[in-house]
């Protein structure tokens, strides 16, 4: 169907004075005594067309105006009379390609983000979300140029798979079996099952995206992980989208770079790509968020050990609902206040006890703690979880032997450890998370299109 992108009329002055066909839904539709306007939407551009119908010529618009109807429209595009400026349509001719009925429910101008979770499959046709899916897709794309343009080898990592990366036991299970109790032992229930071995689907690709670089160097992924936690929280879904960057040849310090400088790069590019859909969830979400954007690509970020930040938030003027005890893991509101309050930007807290993080982090010579970091970011809290690895194979496994783990189940990864260990590291950034921090909107069910969360698959 040939037509003209919203966005190429509106942003091009080629347009103006042109004869154009263009395509798009209904979104807000008035009708006055000589004149009835369509603000029409196809989904290219944050700003509507303003489509002017001159009654004389469509004595009885009534067919075009329904709202989600969607329409073909051939006419001129002219100067806007409007104060806004801007250009609008004068239509020749106009086709209803889809009608819609009055029981369409986007017919308020604005509806809370709740009433639209009831409706997700035509909540993406709200303004809301065509911002937060285009900043989504320019982030996604800006992730890829800056790891591809540093020479990082995009990876993929199975989704399915028999070790647990975080040996959190957040593992889903993936089974053919339908449920019997004959089994003596779980090991003889799952020899019968697909994989002759009991399997879930991954919580991390980090433990083959080790492997990969310490062929390729550096490697990053960008996939689906999953997570079977019982957390029904503003910021944990079952199914999220996870970057995660493994570097070879690489210390802390180094991974704590690459962080900072990612996080600003992609930052910029959707400042500089989707400055419409910024000013809206200003507008609408986060008053200063443009303001905390452009601070964020200029300021240095805070850097803190994990026994700092205990002290800081030992002293806080708080009273928090978990008490602060070193040793023991930061919570949500412990998080929110270092980077909201005490450190107001984006902040890492490093080395953490070595007991509240995974198996295949590097030890410090302090004996308690680890070489990891977080980085926790205002409204949001964790953003990105990594360290360096554990690259001495004795204390490795001496790491996995204190949890209990099966050494059996990770023999290839351990091998890494015995052929040409080198110091390296990496991180994963939750997606959605960033996300969230970009666009100002504070539940993560709102910045994926279906979203998956504990009872209730969307
Ligand atoms: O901190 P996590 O668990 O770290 C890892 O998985 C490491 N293997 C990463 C690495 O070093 N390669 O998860 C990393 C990030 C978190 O910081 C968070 O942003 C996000 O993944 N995340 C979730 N996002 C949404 N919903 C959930 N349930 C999430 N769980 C983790
Ligand atoms: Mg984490």
């Amino acid at each position: 169907m040939k037509h003209t992108d919203i966005y190429d009329v509106i942003n091009d002055p080629a347009y103006l004075n042109a004869e154009t066909v263009v395509c798009g839904w209904v979104r807000t539709s008035r009708d006055s005594k000589n004149v009835a306007f369509i603000a029409l939407n196809d989904g290219t551009s944050h700003k509507h067309l303003q489509v002017v119908l001159d009654k004389e010529k469509f004595a009885d618009p009534s067919a075009y105006l329904k709202l989600g109807s969607a329409l073909r429209v051939e006419g001129t595009i002219v100067a806007s009379q409007g104060r806004e400026g801007g250009v609008e349509m004068t239509p020749s001719s106009i086709e209803v390609l889809g009608d819609c009925p009055a029981e369409y429910p986007l017919q308020k101008k604005r509806h809370t983000l709740e009433f639209l979770r009831t409706i997700p499959h035509l909540r993406l046709r709200s303004n809301t979300f065509n911002a937060v899916f285009r900043v989504r897709s320019v982030l996604a794309a800006a992730i890829h140029e800056f790891f591809q343009s540093r020479r990082y080898v995009y990876v993929h990592t199975p989704l399915i798979t028999a070790s647990d990366c975080e040996g959190a036991g957040e593992m889903f299970r993936v089974t053919t079996r339908p449920w019997n109790d004959r089994s003596a032992t779980e090991e003889e229930y799952y020899k019968e099952d697909f994989f002759g071995q009991k399997a879930g689907l991954s919580v991390s690709g980090q433990l083959e995206g080790e492997m990969a670089a310490t062929a390729f160097g550096k490697i990053y992924t960008f996939g689906p992980s999953f997570r079977a936690e019982c957390s029904n929280t503003p910021r944990h879904v079952a199914e999220f989208w996870h970057v995660e960057p493994e570097i070879a040849f690489a210390e802390l310090p180094d991974v704590i770079e690459v962080v900072e400088s990612m996080i600003k790069n992609v930052v910029s590019v959707a400042l500089q790509k989707c400055p419409d859909e910024l000013a809206f969830f200003e507008k609408n979400f986060e008053n200063g968020l443009i303001e905390k954007l452009n601070k964020l690509v200029n300021e240095k970020f805070g850097v803190v050990t994990y026994t700092e930040a205990i002290e800081i938030l030992k002293k806080a003027d708080v009273e928090f609902q978990y008490p602060v005890e070193w040793g023991t893991d930061l919570q949500t509101e412990h998080e929110r206040y270092l980077a909201e309050v005490a450190f107001k930007k984006p902040v890492f807290v490093t080395d953490y006890p070595k007991q509240i993080k995974s198996f295949y982090m590097k030890q410090n010579a302090d004996g308690k703690t680890v070489a990891a970091t977080d980085l926790l970011a205002p409204g949001v809290g964790e953003i990105i979880g990594g360290s360096e690895r554990e690259a001495n194979l004795d204390k490795l496994l001496a790491a996995m032997q204190e949890r209990n783990m099966t050494i059996d189940d990770y023999r290839q990864y351990i091998d890494l450890r015995r052929f040409g260990t080198v110091p390296h590291g990496g991180f994963g950034l939750g997606f959605e998370r960033l996300i969230m921090y970009v666009t100002g909107i504070d539940n993560i069910r709102d910045v994926i299109l279906f979203p998956r969360v504990v009872n209730k698959i969307f």
